[in-house]
């Protein structure tokens, strides 16, 4: 009865890492639960997400090591794996939301979110290609399309790329608050996406700053972003109180890979009960003020929803 806040499943989003390949299933070890999946199998796993009542998917390709080159070429290619897997997503699931990551790193040799030139990232020559890659998802079938490489001026470059493209419905989620996180080692080994030299603490911020979440809010919010996101998520719990506070666009948040490994870590050794802490997590990042979560346990929550969890 005095419960302030709910978690529903329309409020969720599942991330999924899509592969090449025919009935191809690839467990991630440090994910106990998540797989890399070949298209066929992607199909099967939205029924479920339709059915459970999520939004939405968060679609990452694994891309072999000899397509990888220094630009992201593969990035664009309009028959490129998740091209593929967007085109078919939607043909099959319209009510879907697929929601696509822009950033160079799955395609990259460097491993790096943006292109690194004379051994440093460049900005500037990063956006034409982050735009591009947008573009080409959006022309797929993407409905957002979500760029998490932390350049400065991307959201508008996207912007005015996808109009001139003629996608002007398509939506952009912002990863606009993301710290140089620990918490993403999993994600890495699942799409073998660690950056090859050097990290990525000169795009992605500071775990001890705040106030430059503010800072990285307005130039997103004046840019066009139609909704901003916070990442990691529990540990930055503050910072999404923060954007909550200071803007009126959704607040989304992403529970990651790391924070997904560590519950399923505790429970595989009875410490914890997974389901129970994973239900405790979300509705922390909703109390918190997140309207979007991004979480690897979404399918188990919205069935846990489902018996009235
Ligand atoms: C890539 C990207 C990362 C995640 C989402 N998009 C990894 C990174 O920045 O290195 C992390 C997600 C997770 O850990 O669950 N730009």
């Amino acid at each position: 009865m005095i419960r302030e806040n709910e978690l529903a499943a329309r409020h969720l989003v599942l991330p999924l890492f899509v592969q090449e390949g025919q009935a191809n299933e690839t467990p991630i070890s440090s994910m106990p639960g998540q797989s890399r999946l070949s298209l066929d199998l992607i199909l099967r796993r939205a029924e479920e997400v339709v059915e459970a009542g999520i939004s939405g998917v968060a679609l990452f390709p694994s891309i072999p090591d000899d397509e990888k080159d220094t630009v992201a070429s593969a990035s664009t290619k309009p028959d490129g794996l998740l091209q593929k897997t967007i085109r078919a997503l939607k043909s099959n699931f319209p009510e879907l939301l697929l929601i696509t990551d822009v950033a160079l790193d799955p395609y990259s040799s460097d491993g790096h979110d943006g292109v690194l030139i004379d051994g440093r990232i460049d900005n500037d020559q990063s956006l034409p290609i982050l735009a591009a890659m947008a573009v080409s998802q959006a022309e797929a079938g993407a409905d957002i399309v979500a760029p998490s490489d932390m350049m400065d001026g991307r959201i508008s470059a996207i912007r005015d790329a996808l109009d001139q493209a003629g996608k002007v419905e398509t939506a952009i989620g912002s990863y606009c608050v993301k710290y140089a996180s620990s918490f993403y080692g999993p994600f890495r080994e699942a799409l073998d996406s660690a950056p090859r030299g050097g990290d990525k603490k000169t795009y992605q911020m500071d775990p001890g700053n705040a106030r430059e979440a503010l800072r990285e809010l307005r130039l997103d919010e004046a840019e066009g972003a139609d909704w901003v996101m916070v990442k990691p998520g529990l540990p930055y719990a503050d910072i999404i109180h923060l954007l909550r506070t200071e803007t009126d666009l959704p607040v989304a948040a992403y529970h990651v890979s790391g924070e997904y490994a560590m519950l399923r870590a505790a429970a595989e050794k009875g410490w914890l009960i997974y389901e129970d802490c994973l239900m405790e997590s979300l509705l922390t990042l909703k109390r918190a003020g997140a309207d979007i979560i991004f979480t690897y346990g979404a399918l188990d929550a919205a069935n846990l929803l489902r018996e009235e969890y």
